[in-house]
């Protein structure tokens, strides 16, 4: 763009720009793990299997199915493969697709070397997961593999932040493990740190869980904080079956519409002044978001 068009309205374009390069919402890749160490054979019933099965997970990525499982039986037990994808709870339907689409392409890419003819695979996404394996899975709380991820800002007082936080994660632990209407387990809150500084904090559970199992996982991530992020300003741990995640910034939509024909969930617990805040501070607050994911955090993976 020319220079002199800036001069008019620098600002506003600055403004446009920002909020255009928000609203790309494009699905942000975290981390894949795959199991090598049981690896499958090209043309068999079970790599069969598997492609049907991923393709089966990605047809089913429609409307505003945020959660599927689904199971490919092959005439011996080695043959079946089991699978699922879950959409982040406040991901709106259109960029939940698209993100189920982006992970299944890449597993699918048996060139790619890491998941070349893996038994079992998960793959993670700001906004997804989607896994599969030859073992059974669903309604069992699975903890590895684990990623963590931190942001690379420290909080000045560590001790008064890390209570409030603990405090918070396991009130939202509470809500999302109590949230099972059938629908998401799946929560946020908010808590006022300062006059100007306010912690907002999520945690999520795959819906094949019990409540109590829920729970029991969220207990699981939310323990490993002090591996995750010891005295930073956000971090997130990832289990295969639960996560949770805290920022001091808010990085979840809070005005995500219930979708239809599902059990409204309780997505949101901040206050109704906060709620009712929409459009454009919705929008900023996407575009902190992005900058920060991509600027401020180091990958730290483990075992
Ligand atoms: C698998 O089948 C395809 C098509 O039938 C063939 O081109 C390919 O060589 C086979 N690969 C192996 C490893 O057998
Ligand atoms: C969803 O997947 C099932 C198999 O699990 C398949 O039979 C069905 O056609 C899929 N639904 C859609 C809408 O594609
Ligand atoms: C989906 O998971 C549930 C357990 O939560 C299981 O009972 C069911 O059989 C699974 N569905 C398929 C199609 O595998
Ligand atoms: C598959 O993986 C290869 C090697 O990593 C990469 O060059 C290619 O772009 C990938 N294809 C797709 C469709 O992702
Ligand atoms: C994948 O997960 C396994 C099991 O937790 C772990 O041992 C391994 O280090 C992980 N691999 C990568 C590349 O993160
Ligand atoms: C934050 O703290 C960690 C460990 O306590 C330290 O390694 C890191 O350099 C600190 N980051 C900043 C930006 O000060
Ligand atoms: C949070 O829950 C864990 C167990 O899940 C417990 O050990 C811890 O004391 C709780 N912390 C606070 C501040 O409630
Ligand atoms: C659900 O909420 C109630 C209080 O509203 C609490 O006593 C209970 O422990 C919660 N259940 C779970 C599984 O967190």
């Amino acid at each position: 763009m020319a220079l002199n068009s800036f001069k008019h309205y620098p600002l506003f374009t600055f403004l446009m720009f920002t909020l255009t390069e928000a609203s790309s919402d494009v699905p942000i890749f975290l981390r894949e793990n795959c199991t090598t160490i049981e690896t499958f054979i090209s043309n068999t019933t079970f790599q069969f299997n598997l492609i049907t099965l991923l393709s089966s997970l990605s047809s089913n990525a429609t409307g505003n199915t945020q959660f599927y499982n689904t199971t490919l039986s092959g005439k011996s037990s080695s043959d079946t493969v089991y699978g699922l994808f879950l959409c982040r709870g406040d991901v709106p339907p259109q960029l939940c697709q698209q993100c189920v689409l982006n992970a299944i392409q890449r597993l699918s890419n048996q060139s790619s070397d890491t998941c070349k003819f893996a038994k079992s695979a998960i793959i993670w996404y700001d906004e997804c997961l989607v896994r599969y394996s030859n073992r059974y899975f669903f309604s069992t709380v699975d903890t590895r593999p684990r990623m963590r991820l931190r942001n690379t800002a420290n909080v000045s007082d560590t001790k008064s932040f890390l209570r409030l936080l603990y405090t918070t994660l396991n009130e939202t632990a509470d809500e999302a493990a109590n949230s099972s209407n059938g629908a998401k387990l799946y929560a946020t809150k908010q808590a006022k740190i300062s006059g100007f500084q306010t912690l907002y904090c999520m945690t999520q559970c795959t819906p094949d869980l019990s409540p109590q199992d829920c729970r029991r996982c969220l207990s699981g991530v939310i323990g490993d904080l002090s591996w995750c992020c010891p005295g930073s300003q956000g971090g997130r741990v990832l289990y295969p079956s639960c996560n949770f995640r805290y920022e001091l910034y808010p990085f979840y939509r809070m005005d995500s519409p219930a979708p239809e024909g599902i059990i409204s969930p309780t997505h949101s617990t901040m206050d109704k002044g906060e709620a009712g805040k929409k459009g454009i501070s919705s929008e900023i607050a996407t575009a902190t978001f992005v900058s920060i994911t991509v600027a401020g955090l180091s990958w730290v993976f483990g075992s």
